[in-house]
């Protein structure tokens, strides 16, 4: 039987933190998902196609991780595609409450297992919101985040700068 099973999340966008819980996994099972969730009603910085594309650049040498997206329950998906499993991270206390829950939830749907792997230390404190919170001010990220995702976010900032001026312009003067 092919042991498989998936990393869920928005990935948005994937740091360092998340790339050692897919190689761990990858080393576990015979086939790792790295499925990134549609979810319209979040607000995100990257495209769902974009966090792909960063994904799989990022992950190209491990050959049993595959890249996908999915939306609605978690547990669909799973049973669409014959996991059994999934793998998380778990950084510290504070993720385990509502990890758990989901964990408990998602076992109780659909009897699928969720294992954590502890996160590296060096990673513990890290999160993809924190990343571009800290790079939107001008916080040095890299080391935090793979040197592709590095470039496409310091992209995204210019591009995001150059549609919204810090001092709005003037508005044109009203018709005479
Ligand atoms: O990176 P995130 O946003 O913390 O990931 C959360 C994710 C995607 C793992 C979780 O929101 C999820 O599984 N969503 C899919 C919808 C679902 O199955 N919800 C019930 C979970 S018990």
């Amino acid at each position: 039987m092919m042991r498989r099973a998936v990393c869920p999340g928005s990935f948005d966008p994937v740091t360092n933190g998340h790339i050692d819980v897919f190689r761990r996994a990858a080393a576990l099972f015979d086939e790792v998902t790295v499925a990134v969730l549609i979810n319209k009603k979040k607000s995100s910085m990257f495209t769902v196609e974009e966090r792909i594309a960063l994904l799989g650049a990022e992950l190209a040498d491990v050959p049993n991780i595959r890249i996908d997206s999915f939306h609605g329950l978690l547990v669909d998906y799973c049973r669409q595609h014959d996991i059994h499993a999934i793998v998380k991270g778990l950084r510290a206390v504070t993720d385990f409450d509502y990890e758990l829950q989901m964990a408990q939830m998602n076992h109780g749907l659909a009897g699928i297992e969720t294992l954590f792997v502890t996160t590296n230390p060096l990673y513990s404190y890290l999160s993809s919101s924190l990343v571009k919170e800290v790079a939107t001010y001008g916080g040095d990220v890299r080391g935090l985040i793979p040197d592709g995702v590095h470039a496409a976010l310091m992209a995204k900032l210019a591009e995001s700068s150059d549609a919204a001026p810090a001092v709005a312009p003037p508005s044109p003067a009203p018709p005479a």
